[in-house]
């Protein structure tokens, strides 16, 4: 397999700790480091390490030190080398993907099960009914017709293509396509733009969703570590574009999922401007844009009118709702709609009528869904610092989950004890590829904060109760 992204020996070399400060012989501390950094997600799966020279250059050790610490690695099947093309980060062979369990696993009949297996928000109370009651009147016009509109209702895509337009986005509405949520939209869009063997670059972590989808098209996917402070680490983002050059970039700058993380301006510019070079098409996903305790920045369609973007309604409004959208060029959009045609015929009248009601209706939701959201969010990070203070917790500005830093490689086994105990949730290894980011849980904060609290203390015993000792991280990454 073709190299697909580069760390160089001083790159490398900056992720590291002091060696000579750790226990035991450097080679060892060497070894343990590159390991923890892949099996975090800080170094991507099938990324070349720098040479043993390179490496022993910029780390002021010995030549020797590098191989055997190379060796160790090669050992324990995190490291692969290929003769003449050098030498690559993996994981131990049986280490596979996992598929998504959060909605398939049957929800538990038991009333005291806290479910954060998912980043949503219940509907705005007192609002679904009188929307439904309004689009119900609107329906004898359509009943008039046959009812068929691949690319979605006119007045829906007029409603959604005003929404990009107050926000600085000029769009028509033949630039919309409507679809039956987000994931749906990204589905489509990767059934249209990729085939087997493409590579689609993704933030690490990303939506599970989003690497589900780009699996079952047989894509590559090119996971770039975010940075370690949050945010995109631009540096690497370009990097890996140009390395690469993939096909998809597949984004979540607006309080993404699972970080919550805002990415600003700069970056945007110079990761839009990067992709363009590598002649990537950019999709970003909107999903929480509506989201933000902090200004929104400017969406990625002002900067570049040739990014495509992916919305909906499931975040800000509801789930249940299954109505999102693309905005894309108006040439993208027919061919959206010839696609469509042969899947479903598109979406049903009846809730694509409800969604129009819904925008109008956004502008004077959002403000105390977004006060009951920053509140919550506010006391799950209490309850984190008081009962689990030895997790390292970076505060979302937006976004409906943040992201949790163990101290210890132990996330499944967490959410596994953590069922029983109560509290459902799910491993960071989902949010990554190839079972890496071990250290991690998303830690959604939709509910309210009781529940949120609750489910923290339960967390904490749980992860009281592991024992470190009888499981290591690295076996539990091998699924
Ligand atoms: C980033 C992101 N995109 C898409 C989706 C899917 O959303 P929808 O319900 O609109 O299909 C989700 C759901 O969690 C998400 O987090």
């Amino acid at each position: 397999m073709a190299p697909v992204m580069r760390i160089g020996g001083r790159s490398l070399a900056a992720l590291l700790p002091d060696l000579h400060s750790q226990r035991g012989p450097v080679y060892a501390a060497l070894c343990d480091s590159v390991t923890a950094l892949i099996l975090d997600g800080r170094i991507g799966v099938e990324t070349r390490l720098p040479s043993e020279r390179e490496l022993a250059t910029a780390l002021q050790i010995s030549r020797a030190t590098v191989t055997a610490a190379y060796d160790a690695l090669r050992t324990a099947g995190f490291l692969v080398s290929r003769t003449g093309s050098g030498s690559f980060a993996t994981v131990p062979s049986g280490s596979r993907p996992r598929t998504s369990l959060a909605r398939w696993s049957s929800q538990s009949e038991a009333e005291d099960v806290i479910d954060l297996s998912c980043a949503t928000l219940s509907a705005p109370p007192g609002v679904l009914q009188s929307v439904v009651v309004d689009a119900a009147a609107a329906l004898p016009l359509y009943a008039e017709t046959d009812g068929y509109d691949p690319g979605g209702l006119p007045v829906l895509r007029e409603a959604i293509a005003d929404r990009f337009r107050r926000r600085g986005v000029p769009t028509s509405p033949d630039q919309i396509f409507v679809t039956n949520g987000a994931l749906h939209g990204l589905d489509l869009l990767m059934r249209l733009l990729i085939g087997p063997g493409d590579r689609i670059l993704t933030e690490l972590p990303t939506y599970p969703g989003t690497l589900d989808a780009a699996r079952r098209v047989g894509a590559r996917t090119v996971a770039v570590p975010m940075a370690a402070e949050g945010g995109w680490d631009v540096p690497a983002m370009v990097a890996a574009l140009r390395q690469t050059a993939p096909r998809l970039a597949l984004l979540i700058p607006d309080f993404h999922n699972p970080t919550g993380a805002l990415i600003d301006g700069e970056s945007r510019k110079a990761v839009l401007r990067a992709a363009r070079q590598a002649g990537t098409t950019v999709i970003v996903d909107e999903s929480f844009v509506e989201l933000g305790f902090v200004e929104p920045e400017t969406p990625c369609a002002a900067i570049d009118s040739s990014v495509v973007t992916i919305g909906s309604l499931s975040k800000p409004f509801w789930g249940g709702l299954r109505i999102g959208w693309i905005r894309a060029s108006v040439d993208l959009v027919q061919r959206l709609a010839v696609l469509r045609a042969s899947i479903d015929l598109g979406g049903a009248v009846l809730d694509q009528l409800v969604a129009a009601q819904v925008f109008p209706a956004l502008d004077d939701l959002m403000p105390a869904r977004l006060a009951g959201l920053l509140s919550q969010r506010d006391a799950l990070l209490a309850a984190l610092r008081r009962e689990l203070p030895e997790w390292r917790v970076t505060e979302p500005q937006g976004g409906l989950s943040l992201w949790a830093e163990l101290d210890a490689p132990m996330s499944t086994p967490l959410s596994l004890l953590a069922a029983p105990a109560g509290v459902l949730v799910v491993p960071g290894s989902r949010f990554g590829v190839d079972g890496t980011l071990e250290r991690f849980l998303r830690i959604p904060f939709g509910l309210p904060a009781e529940y949120l609290t609750e489910a923290v203390t339960r967390l904490a015993t749980v992860w009281r109760q592991l024992d470190r000792n009888a499981l290591p991280g690295r076996q539990l990454v091998v699924a």
